[in-house]
């Protein structure tokens, strides 16, 4: 984005003290956000949030120190958008794994402070020639980010089309945690779950989630508050959501860490996603004239 667009963007959108735009890491375009509450920096690429910080405390939000920023690229950390499918797509292996709305511009509709100096964001996805040959529907998206004390976000699909479509959908949320050896994550116990790591077999949760390898499970029947116990920084993490019905967990651990180039030599410890979705079996339909709404609200709690 050129000074003279950032200019027009600024003067259009910018709220002066709370919400300026301008050129982030690598040059993407971001929006940075700081009010009473927090601070917050999110790419237009992807409206991808990369970092959420209440005031006075640790990073909620995990960046990889290793991340990439480039036009195209998806950033390793953050709030990847998955949409509008999750995982491969179903049918076709050349189309990109967690579909390509985490990877191509985003333009911003709307920016305002609330009165208890919240900071709301909401972004759409650009439809183009090329997000058109991979998804012929005429489904427009936006994000809706609201910066506070805690981080609000909606995902509203509309369908404007005759006939019905199916999507997938997450905001997959890398969580920034002291040291994964210690954290547990509650809210799944009792859900049935694919486990990834052993070739997608069925199992079932019995109690906190605890890591001390890779794990990759997309958790069934999930709809709870999951609650992310990290003891060392005497706090847990909770995420509320509504419109999803599944989780997904995961860690690469060390060799799958390495091999991905992106992660950082120890960033696996310092991470969680803990995902709010819509994936495998748990798809969305939404018929024509109607809209799905993926929301979650991510709020620290201090641990007594
Ligand atoms: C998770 C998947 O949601 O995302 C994992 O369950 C995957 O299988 C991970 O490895 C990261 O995906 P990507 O495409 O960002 O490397």
């Amino acid at each position: 984005m050129s000074t003279s667009e950032f200019d027009a963007l600024n003067r259009q959108h910018a709220l002066p003290g709370k919400l300026a735009f301008g050129p982030g890491p690598g040059g993407l375009a971001v929006a940075v956000v700081n009010n009473s509450h927090a601070s917050a920096i999110i790419a237009l690429q992807g409206a991808h949030v990369m970092t959420w910080t209440p005031h006075g405390q640790q990073p909620v939000i995990w960046l990889s120190r290793a991340a990439a920023f480039a036009p195209g690229k998806s950033i390793r950390g953050g709030v990847p958008i998955c949409w509008p499918w999750f995982g491969p797509h179903p049918s076709d292996a050349k189309l990109p794994g967690h579909g390509f709305a985490r990877t191509v511009p985003w333009e911003v509709v709307e920016s305002r402070s609330l009165r208890d100096d919240r900071t709301v964001l909401v972004l759409r996805l650009a439809e183009t020639e090329a997000t058109r040959k991979q998804w012929p529907h005429a489904t427009p998206v936006e994000a809706h980010i609201t910066v506070g004390t805690t981080l609000e976000m909606e995902l509203v699909t509309h369908n404007n089309g005759s006939a019905p479509v199916t999507i997938g959908d997450a905001l997959h949320t890398y969580f920034e945690v002291s040291d994964i050896r210690e954290v547990k994550i509650h809210g799944l116990g009792g859900c049935p779950y694919l486990d990834k790591v052993d070739g997608g077999s069925r199992k079932q949760q019995q109690g906190p989630v605890t890591i001390g390898s890779e794990v990759d499970r997309v958790y069934l029947d999930s709809t709870a508050d999951c609650l992310i116990e990290d003891p060392r920084w005497r706090r847990r993490i909770r995420v509320s959501k509504r419109g999803s019905r599944s989780s997904v967990v995961w860690n690469p651990w060390t060799e799958k860490a390495a091999k991905m180039g992106d992660f950082g030599t120890r960033g696996y410890l310092n991470m969680v996603c803990v995902e709010s979705t819509n994936a495998a079996e748990d798809v969305v339909n939404i018929g024509p004239g109607g809209e799905h709404r993926l929301w979650v609200r991510y709020a620290v709690e201090p641990l007594s």
